[in-house]
């Protein structure tokens, strides 16, 4: 029997689609009820066809959620979607695949899937389903579709099918999906790390009441921080002076101008161990290094103190601006852990590829970074931010939004150089616990 690895007491949200499967998949909630855990079973009107209402209801202790506008549960949706800590889809149709991947949310399985995953709690999808379901190119892409969402997608045992036919498509046993899912869950926390997230603008001063600054909004880096303190990881964020700061992360520390960030980011890791730090935060080239004033009285002459007093209207003037350091190429210099792993971000504007490649490189050389985040601001849509995640080896993975990426540098920030962190990492974790 596997060992319970999801600590303390946590309430699953358990999705049922119409499967011959759903038989096999009562084993699950019966197994992580016995643990402790809570959980509660939204279903599909097919699958009554396949299991009752009562066996449901008997084996969760909690009334079945299948009817969006049953009187009285108008709000469950939302309910059972803040109350969950993980979201496991099983069995998951190929008719639910193509949902989720969608977004058609016509019932109350699909509906809860999409209030879900705005929380942020890990979501499972465990497929069922015949073989030529699972092979037709809907299904493929569906399934690709929901992994570069960041949610995590089991596969499926090939075998003899209900059917009568043999292949790819039987849903896993459920000791073994549990101990996937646990795996997943636990390798999350116990190799998740130290992480230092910076986001949002500088502001570099010019007098005491006017700044040269930029468009950021630092929501990338509050997606990011919120999406690793979920997966366990203890985050720290340095933000900006009206960065959007994270929800999720209680150490919280807000910056003004470079001078400001260079010297937190200087303070945090000579004296704390952090394991990574992500660079989100839009650091401005330049700083004000002088101004000069047609009217002496109106600016401050060249050289004098900038950031201090009031410059006077009405009359030109000229800023003189000197390059800020890079702090990349320092961050590893300044850290207690010389192991610290460096995330670089790298804007192009409508860049094609050589153009794309030589901007990442740069970040690469002299080891400044050993994972770029590259996206071009023609990619950056009212609806879609598109990232791709390089590392020094030059393998690339796409993410379609910031949420996906989170995953992404989840899963490559749990590893350490040396030890892979490959998608059998649970599996080998299941193999241990069997042997
Ligand atoms: C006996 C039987 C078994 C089925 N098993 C599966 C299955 O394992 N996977 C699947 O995707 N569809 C299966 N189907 C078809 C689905 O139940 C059907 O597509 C249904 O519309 C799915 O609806 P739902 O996703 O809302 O539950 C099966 C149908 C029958 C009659």
């Amino acid at each position: 029997m596997a060992t319970d690895l999801i600590p303390g007491h946590r309430n699953i949200l358990f999705l049922m689609s119409g499967s011959i499967a759903c038989a096999k998949a009562t084993g699950l909630i019966s197994a992580w009820r016995k643990a402790g855990h809570a959980v509660r079973v939204a279903a599909t009107a097919s699958v009554s066809e396949f299991v009752g209402r009562a066996t449901l209801e008997g084996l969760s202790g909690e009334p079945v959620f299948d009817d969006t506008f049953a009187p009285g549960r108008a709000m469950d949706h939302i309910e059972l979607a803040r109350w969950a800590d993980l979201v496991v889809a099983c069995p998951a149709s190929a008719n639910l695949l193509a949902k989720f991947a969608h977004g058609i949310a016509d019932d109350a399985v699909s509906t809860l899937w999409q209030a879900a995953w705005s929380r942020g709690a890990p979501l499972f999808v465990v497929p069922a389903m015949n073989t030529h379901m699972w092979d037709y190119p809907a299904t493929r892409e569906n399934v690709e579709r929901l992994k570069r969402w960041g949610i995590h997608v089991l596969p499926t045992a090939a075998g003899d099918l209900a059917c009568g036919e043999t292949g790819a498509g039987r849903m896993l046993e459920p000791d073994d999906i549990r101990a996937r899912i646990e795996g997943l869950l636990a390798h999350d926390r116990t190799v998740a790390g130290r992480v230092l997230i910076t986001g949002g603008g500088t502001r570099e001063p010019i007098d005491a009441v006017r700044y040269i600054g930029n468009h950021s909004t630092g929501r990338t880096a509050a997606v990011l921080a919120d999406a690793l303190a979920d997966r366990g990881f203890d985050v720290t964020w340095l933000g900006g002076a009206v960065a959007q700061a994270p929800e999720a992360v209680e150490d919280l520390e807000r910056y003004e101008s470079f001078t400001d960030l260079e010297a937190a980011l200087r303070r945090r890791l000579e004296t704390e161990s952090f394991d990574a730090v992500i660079h989100a935060a839009a650091v401005s080239d330049f700083s004000v290094a002088g101004i000069d004033g047609n009217d002496p009285g109106a600016a401050p002459s060249h050289g004098s103190p900038v950031g201090a007093g009031k410059i006077g209207s009405g009359s030109a003037m000229t800023l003189h601006l000197a390059p800020n350091p890079k702090l990349l190429p320092q961050l590893r210099g300044w850290s207690r852990n010389p192991a610290l792993r460096v995330v670089g971000f790298k804007l192009t504007v409508a860049a094609d590829e050589a153009g794309v490649n030589r901007a990442v490189q740069r970040l690469f050389a002299g080891d400044a970074c050993d994972l770029v985040v590259h996206n071009d601001l023609a990619e950056i849509g009212p609806a879609r931010h598109a990232y791709t995640l390089i590392d020094a080896g030059g393998s690339r993975q796409a993410a379609d939004d910031t949420r996906a990426l989170a995953t992404l540098l989840a899963d490559a920030l749990a590893t350490t150089p040396v030890g892979p962190r490959a998608d059998d990492a649970p599996l080998r974790q299941a193999e241990a616990r069997e042997t």
